[in-house]
């Protein structure tokens, strides 16, 4: 292993590489990862010196906080190669001052822009060749915290881990997403942690979800909690709704996550002249609509998922399929989205920032 010292991030690199293992034609979503990694830890009240240095299984204390307690937050990001071989990322101030939001929501460390940016850019510019060219191609890329501390009092830990990881990604969805819409479980509360990209957020939906796949959905929509009659956003992604010719999407709220997929469709849209409404969305129009023949469209946005259609969706033990349709707005905003993060149309609204 050769290191190098540069004035801010001390650089280890891997002896060899893996690359040549991997089948990036096949690859599923997020099992695969690059050959080093991004690490700080935030030790006496300080960050210490970053380092990257070779993907690896690392040690913890038994007792660390983050096991205990569920300290843990992260981030959804992800890199892009352009036609002349540069790198590119799209809105990733936005993902840092989430993260941060999410790290005092938490009672986490803050973490400083230059170890969460020049640790990401000095990280992606060493496993560069991870990232492939072509549309459908990316590198998702993972920051994320966790309580390190040792002890299991129910306090906030004194000690904590940043790291990044990546992951080369195709898409995060193989086949057709149906949904189906809750009754009785919820994601989030408000005055809860539902803004906060927090790990136990996910968690606490894999059961729900678990019996929602065993009925052959891929998906949950959460509804809110007090009244369940509020369609809120899915269990990887915000979700839009097409009526007639308007596009509906739940407002952010202390219960839905701020997804920055969520936040640019919304600008592109409005920018192709469609009509967009952010405003509280009930499952009783959403099933009225589909009964009348106006629901056109519903699709789920985020950073994994991209843009993904929804054919279906259940409610209280009825499916209400969606009708095929031309010109659908998934198609189009993905279509725009995709072009401007690799770079094959003109970025107007200046979201991507070269590495
Ligand atoms: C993302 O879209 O980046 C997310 O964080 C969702 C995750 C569950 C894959």
């Amino acid at each position: 292993m050769s290191t190098t010292h540069t004035n801010k991030i001390d650089i280890i690199k891997a002896p060899t590489s893996k690359i040549n293992e991997v089948d990036f034609e096949n690859l599923s979503f997020g099992s695969v990862f690059t050959d080093h990694l991004m690490e700080c830890d935030y030790t006496n009240g300080e960050w210490q010196k970053p380092v990257i240095k070779p993907y690896a299984p690392f040690l913890l204390d038994p007792s660390a906080r983050v096991f205990h307690y569920g300290q843990a937050i992260f981030e959804g990001m992800k890199a892009y190669k352009d036609d002349e071989d540069a790198v590119w990322l799209f809105r990733p101030d936005e993902n840092y001052r989430r993260f941060n939001n999410s790290a005092v929501r938490m009672a986490m460390p803050e973490v400083p822009e230059a170890v969460f940016m020049d640790g990401l850019n000095q990280l992606l510019q060493l496993d560069e060749a991870w990232i492939k060219k072509g549309k459908g191609n990316t590198l998702y890329i993972r920051p994320f915290m966790i309580a390190t501390g040792r002890g299991v009092i129910a306090n906030p830990s004194d000690d904590y881990k940043f790291m990044i990881i990546l992951s080369p990604a195709k898409s995060y969805y193989s086949g057709e997403v149906k949904v189906l819409i809750a009754e009785h479980f919820s994601r989030a509360a408000n005055g809860g942690i539902g803004a906060a990209k927090a790990a136990g957020n996910y968690a606490a939906q894999f059961y729900p979800t678990s019996l929602a796949n065993k009925e052959g959905f891929q998906q949950v929509i959460w509804t809110d909690d007090a009244t369940h009659t509020k369609l809120e956003e899915a269990g990887t992604m915000n979700v839009f709704f097409r009526i007639n010719d308007t596009l509906y999407t739940a407002p952010t709220s202390e219960r839905i996550l701020d997804g920055i997929t969520r936040k640019s469709l919304i600008e592109m849209a409005k920018k192709d002249g469609i009509a967009v409404e952010v405003r509280p969305v009930l499952v009783s129009e959403l099933v009225e609509a589909s009964k009348n023949g106006t629901l056109k469209e519903i699709f789920g946005a985020g950073t994994a998922a991209v843009v993904n259609p929804i054919i279906g969706f259940s409610y209280q033990d009825v499916y209400y399929e969606l009708p095929k349709i031309e010109n659908s707005y998934a198609s189009q905003l993905k279509e725009e989205l995709t072009n401007m993060q690799h770079k094959l149309a003109e970025d107007t609204f200046g979201w991507t920032v070269k590495v």
